[in-house]
């Protein structure tokens, strides 16, 4: 069974006639810009703001109309992935680098849908390491600053070479073990002079689709 799939398309449902739509990054929300491209086809009426250069690519090919997000005044929906979720519906996002216009996104959207596959699904938050987003200019000096913090946090690296996100950031993947109280660090990690956004969704969320024990997809 295709988690991804089931619950990515389940997510393309709450999208309407006349929306303005935030469209995520990843390999599960990638099912939801499929349908959607297929409800434009037949003649659904949206505009999708995507989340990162991929999606935008993605959404292209597939006929969805785009506008930038600098000209929204309001975000009806965004529908995005997680990297993990707990109980509290808190995210871990940012495996796939985009976590920065994800969250600036999320945060305009009315509503917030994360779409996640059960092995997503969390008591608590912190075995997916913790990706933040920090300037390149003294990135050594950052990592020590966000060390201080409880973790180990790794250059991300791709190729050969530090990635670099669609802003032209590096990111740290910051090893905490258990984060029990993610709104706390969430904001602590905003303080630093360096880090752009911290992969941490705090009470984002509004509704979680996953698949439950028996294989049937769940709305949280
Ligand atoms: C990208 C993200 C993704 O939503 C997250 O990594 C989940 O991806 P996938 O659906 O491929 O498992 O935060 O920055």
């Amino acid at each position: 069974m295709n988690e991804k799939l089931l619950v990515g398309e389940k997510a393309a449902e709450y999208v309407k006639d006349g929306m303005v739509v935030g469209l995520g990054t990843g390999s599960t929300v990638y099912y939801t810009i499929q349908k959607l491209g297929e409800r434009v086809a037949a003649g659904l009426s949206i505009v999708g703001i995507p989340t990162s250069i991929q999606t935008e690519e993605l959404a292209k090919k597939v006929g969805i109309p785009l506008m930038p997000f600098e000209e929204a005044e309001t975000i009806h929906l965004a529908i995005d992935g997680a990297d993990e979720a707990d109980p509290e519906s808190n995210l871990i996002k940012g495996g796939g680098g985009a976590l920065l216009r994800e969250k600036m996104i999320a945060y305009l959207a009315k509503q917030f849908i994360v779409v996640a596959d059960s092995k997503k699904m969390v008591e608590t938050l912190g075995a997916f390491k913790l990706p933040v987003e920090i300037i390149q200019f003294g990135y050594k000096v950052t990592q020590r600053h966000i060390e201080k913090l409880g973790c180990t946090a790794i250059l991300r690296v791709k190729d050969g070479k530090p990635y670099v996100t669609d802003n032209g950031n590096y990111i740290l993947d910051c090893d905490f073990g258990d984060i029990k109280d993610p709104q706390p660090l969430e904001l602590k990690m905003n303080m630093i002079p360096g880090v752009v956004e911290n992969g941490l969704f705090v009470g984002m969320a509004d509704r979680i689709i996953t698949v439950n024990q028996n294989g049937d997809v769940e709305d949280q």
